[in-house]
């Protein structure tokens, strides 16, 4: 996971937009964790910050292309500012299904000068996939797509 992350942060300095450093770092983790089965980015609506909107993903098309901050673990992640990790999504009331192959999911805030901005999503086809490990090496690829964020928005 440490090539990985050296991999994003030379990303985030080659990428001209947001949105292809999103793109690189999806592409790079889906393609290099197999058990990451879904990967993408959901972001805070500029003009409604009490809306997640779906950002760059690999995976199975999901329906929650929009998600408000009070719904679902994505939205439960915004309000706690905190990484969320589900062993089992089938016994987490706040779960919103995209795929019936999810079986575990972990969702990464990003913050900006320490406001959430959006997150990162995974999820896999294996319970309790996620360890610490991938608690660790997700929250340091939020943090390089925050500060990158933080080096690229008007007024900081
Ligand atoms: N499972 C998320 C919704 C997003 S899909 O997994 C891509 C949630 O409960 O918020």
């Amino acid at each position: 996971m440490t090539a990985i992350l050296s991999l994003i942060a030379r990303l985030a300095t080659t990428s001209g937009s947001l949105r292809s450093l999103q793109e690189g770092v999806v592409k790079e983790i889906s393609e290099r964790l197999p058990y990451y089965d879904w990967v993408g980015f959901y972001m805070l609506d500029p003009s409604d910050p009490e809306m997640l909107v779906l950002g760059p993903f690999v995976g199975d098309p999901t329906p929650h292309v929009r998600i408000p901050v009070t719904q679902g673990i994505c939205g439960a992640a915004v309000a706690s500012g905190k990484t969320i990790v589900v062993d089992d999504v089938n016994a987490d009331p706040r779960y919103l299904s995209c795929s019936i192959r999810t079986k575990s999911e972990i969702v990464v805030p990003i913050h900006v000068h320490e406001r959430v901005v959006g997150e990162l999503d995974i999820d896999s086809r294996s319970p309790a996939a996620f360890t610490d490990a991938d608690r660790l090496f997700l929250e340091e690829a939020a943090r390089i797509v925050g500060d990158y964020i933080a080096g690229t928005s008007v007024g900081g």
